[in-house]
């Protein structure tokens, strides 16, 4: 099985990097505009190819998209990352001329394949990579709602003080500080509601940290996260290529569902071999589906600048 990762940055190689180390590919091509500098990160990752037991082949190009041809899956994560005090939504215009190049280089080499966006905006630049290629709606796919339920499970760790394997929790929505929706009414510790542990103040501060989660690290680190992201994308990487059926919150084309219409926003799905197999429709409490309806309504104005 083959991966194609675009962009070698940070997210892009910490992607690479866990998709290797969790040994469920043949291979991952890692192409990046910059000279050599994919070559460069592919060579490291595999210089840890024995330290890490993993069989991955690792292969870095330079602008050359015949090197990925044949992937089954590809990751776009080229283009500009936020800095300090950016949000998501000003990277709209470089972002999306990268965006749409990129997509019909993967395309013209790899006609099959399933594509996992990751740029920012990234629900807006999900939206135009599947307008402008003209896919079915089952092979684009956004990844923000894996990440930003892993720092939603990571701040209900925090205040149980017990092990992130222990908590269960999902955000929907838009992938933007005000769009997200923590969705604390399901989250689990060991199966039991999260309000058994937390008072409903506790509850809320957690949910507003998640929210802010992207913003916290790029003030802390001076451009946005890596190791997180990265683990996200293989996490949804390896339920398409694996065929696994898990139930990530990724952002897809909506058509009715939640209400909401031509956009592509957070819900949960079910990620197997065709991409997205199923979209799971929740029972959202009015307060959430009020949330979820203004956060499409941020999300179709970031689409509108397009
Ligand atoms: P980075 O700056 O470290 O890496 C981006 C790479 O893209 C650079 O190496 C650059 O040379 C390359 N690039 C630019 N134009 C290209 C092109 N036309 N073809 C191939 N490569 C090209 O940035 P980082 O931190 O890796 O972030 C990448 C993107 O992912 C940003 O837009 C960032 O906002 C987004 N992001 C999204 C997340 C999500 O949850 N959806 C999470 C974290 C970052
Ligand atoms: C993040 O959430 C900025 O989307 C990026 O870390």
């Amino acid at each position: 099985m083959k991966v194609s990762v675009i962009g070698a940055g940070n997210v892009g190689a910490s992607c690479a990097e866990y998709i290797a180390i969790k040994n469920f590919c043949s291979e991952v091509v890692l192409l990046d505009i910059k000279e050599n500098f994919a070559e460069g990160k592919a060579m490291d990752l595999m210089q840890t190819a024995n330290l890490n037991g993993f069989d991955t082949r690792i292969i870095g190009s330079t602008n050359d998209y015949s090197k990925t041809a044949g992937s089954q899956v590809v990751v776009i994560t080229s283009g500009i990352p936020r800095k300090p005090g950016m949000t998501r939504e000003e990277l709209i215009g470089i972002n999306a001329g990268i965006v749409k190049s990129v997509t019909e280089n993967i395309l013209n080499h790899s006609p099959e394949a399933i594509i996992v966006v990751v740029s920012n905006p990234m629900d807006t630049m999900t939206y135009l990579a599947l307008k402008s290629t003209g896919l079915a709606k089952n092979r684009v796919i956004g990844m923000g709602g894996a990440l930003d339920s892993a720092r939603f499970q990571y701040r209900i760790s925090e205040a149980l003080a017990c092990p992130g394997s222990d908590v269960d929790g999902m955000v929907i929505g838009g992938h933007s500080d005000k769009g997200m929706v923590p969705l604390t009414r399901l989250a689990r510790y060991r199966g039991v509601p999260i309000s058994e542990f937390l008072s409903e103040e506790r509850i809320n501060e957690l949910m507003e940290a998640t929210k802010v989660g992207g913003a916290t690290l790029t003030g802390m680190l001076g451009t946005s996260a890596w190791y997180a992201p990265g683990a996200a994308v293989s996490t949804l990487v390896q339920s398409i290529v694996c065929d696994q059926k898990k139930m990530i919150p990724c952002s897809v084309f909506l058509e009715g569902e939640y209400g909401l219409h031509d956009l592509c926003i957070g819900v949960p799905v079910i990620l197997g071999k065709n991409g997205v197999e199923k979209i799971v429709e929740l029972e959202l409490s009015e307060a959430e589906q009020a949330k979820m309806t203004s956060s499409a309504e941020a999300v179709k104005k970031t689409n509108s600048v397009l």
